[in-house]
């Protein structure tokens, strides 16, 4: 007897793509087969259990795409159980008022708060971005129409590109850059041109060393420019730009009638002395710019996936068609949770315990924690002014990277720290595109959003190693 898929299923990827492996695998499937004595595909028999690849392969959309840094190098820190200074979420407990949040929807008597809210946004979620933002931004903000909440800011980028790029655009992308961007550029078909930001000397020791040039900057804007990516603060790098540095991106953005795709995901985690501009305030900027935020990143819940992009009317247009024919609507729970943390913050903004400027505080401690460790061990961290990412310059470690896998040199040593020191980080290069690797492979980045005693940890772990050499 033959079996027949559902279509669905049968959407596989051929030998010659990245992703070589099916969508859904084997046991998934073996389930969902029906048994049918005209089939037509013979993909998949659960009689002989042999999997044969269907002859599909990738659309067009995702020619050039590589596997994303995370998948191995997470994989990579659970297997080896290292101390886990890579991936950028918190190991410490949600705050206690969010916590609270979402026990007071889970018991809530209301049944509608478990079903589907409208589609752009859920209401009292909306009114409390719109609130909050409104007073940040110092305009009012328009919560139906000015608003689209996603699963994630990686999802409202999603959006963003899906919706204004296309064929034949091309779009600037500032290095260090969030991984994402350039494939999710890609496959909207669009073209990236990249811009690194550059170093002022040859030991930098802040992030505000790294500069945009301006006449290279101006150089890479022409008719074809659809749109600039900004991200400040900056992951990996932990660079805010001042206000000088957002007022010569926005000129050339007006000049050109060019659109800012602002990620500021990390908007409320600044340091001492440093201060957060955004885009869409800037003269005559709130018209061209789509301001990319997260509720996994204010409120240290990176499991929430919930976050929103703001813009003007005629822009989140195209953004809500994206997201109406994607995910449709985010989770009403998280959305009602997080309504309700706004508002808290909202009414405490300014005061000592709002979570917004207290988290910063917090972290704060924990930079400096990181980076005296840095230096002790004799690697030069770049001191970040927001964010909660350091790099640390590795280059003149002197290992034996010849069982540390293939790639760049940023590659292996982060392979032969966690395999052999039992704390991981991430590859600095991954954040730049493949012509300018080697301006990223001095660098490894540590995440230090973490419990202090994980620093600890990962701290006794490396000062062995550096006694023992
Ligand atoms: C710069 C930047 N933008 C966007 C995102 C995605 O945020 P979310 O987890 O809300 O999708 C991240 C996550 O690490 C990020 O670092």
């Amino acid at each position: 007897m033959l079996c027949r898929i559902r279509p669905a299923l049968t959407r596989f990827v051929s030998e010659s793509s990245p992703f070589r492996r099916p969508y859904v695998q084997q046991p998934a499937l073996t389930a969902l087969i029906l048994p049918c004595s005209s089939c037509f595909q013979q993909r998949y028999c659960h009689h002989s259990n042999k999997r044969k690849m269907s002859s599909h392969g990738p659309a067009k959309r995702l020619d050039g795409q590589k596997t994303s840094v995370w998948t191995e190098f997470v994989k990579l820190s659970s297997e080896t159980k290292a101390i886990n200074l890579g991936q950028g979420f918190p190991d410490f407990a949600a705050p206690d008022h969010v916590k609270k949040a979402l026990i007071d929807v889970a018991t809530s008597s209301n049944p509608l708060l478990f079903q589907y809210t409208r589609g752009f946004g859920h209401p009292r979620m909306v009114n409390a971005i719109a609130a909050l933002y409104g007073k940040l931004m110092g305009r009012e903000i328009d919560p139906m129409e000015e608003m689209l909440v996603t699963v994630g800011a990686y999802q409202s980028l999603f959006s963003t590109f899906m919706s204004l790029i296309g064929p034949g655009d091309e779009v600037i992308i500032i290095e260090p850059f969030f991984d994402c961007y350039e494939p999710m550029v890609m496959m909207a078909e669009g073209t990236p041109r990249f811009i690194a930001l550059k170093p002022k000397n040859d030991n930098p020791e802040s992030a505000d060393d790294f500069q945009l040039d301006p006449e290279e900057l101006a150089g890479l804007f022409n008719e074809k420019t659809k749109a600039i990516v900004v991200n400040t603060p900056n992951n990996p790098l932990g660079k805010v730009y001042k206000r000088r540095e957002l007022e010569m991106i926005a000129d050339l953005c007006k000049k050109h009638d060019v659109l800012c795709i602002s990620d500021e995901v990390y908007e409320f985690m600044i340091y001492s002395g440093h201060e957060h501009i955004r885009m869409a305030t800037l003269p005559d900027m709130w018209e061209r710019t789509l301001t990319i935020c997260s509720a996994g990143k204010i409120f240290s819940v990176t499991g929430f996936k919930l976050g929103w992009a703001i813009g003007p009317t005629n822009l989140m247009d195209c953004l809500k068609t994206v997201g109406q024919n994607c995910s449709y609507t985010s989770p009403t729970p998280l959305q009602e949770a997080v309504a309700h943390c706004l508002e808290l913050e909202l009414s405490r903004l300014g005061q000592p315990d709002c979570y917004l400027t207290s988290l910063a505080k917090e972290l704060e401690v924990k930079r400096d924690k990181l980076a005296g460790l840095l230096r002790d061990i004799g690697l030069s961290p770049i001191m970040p002014q927001g964010s909660y990412f350091m790099l640390a310059n590795v280059s003149h470690l002197d290992l034996d990277l010849s069982d540390s896998g293939d790639g760049p040199r940023d590659y292996k040593i982060v392979r032969w720290i966690t395999r052999n020191l039992g704390v991981a980080t991430i590859p600095c290069s991954a954040f730049y595109c493949e012509e300018h690797r080697a301006f990223g492979e001095k660098y490894i980045r540590f995440c230090f959003i973490k419990e202090d005693s994980t620093i600890e940890k990962a701290a006794e772990k490396l000062r062995k190693w550096k006694d023992a050499v």
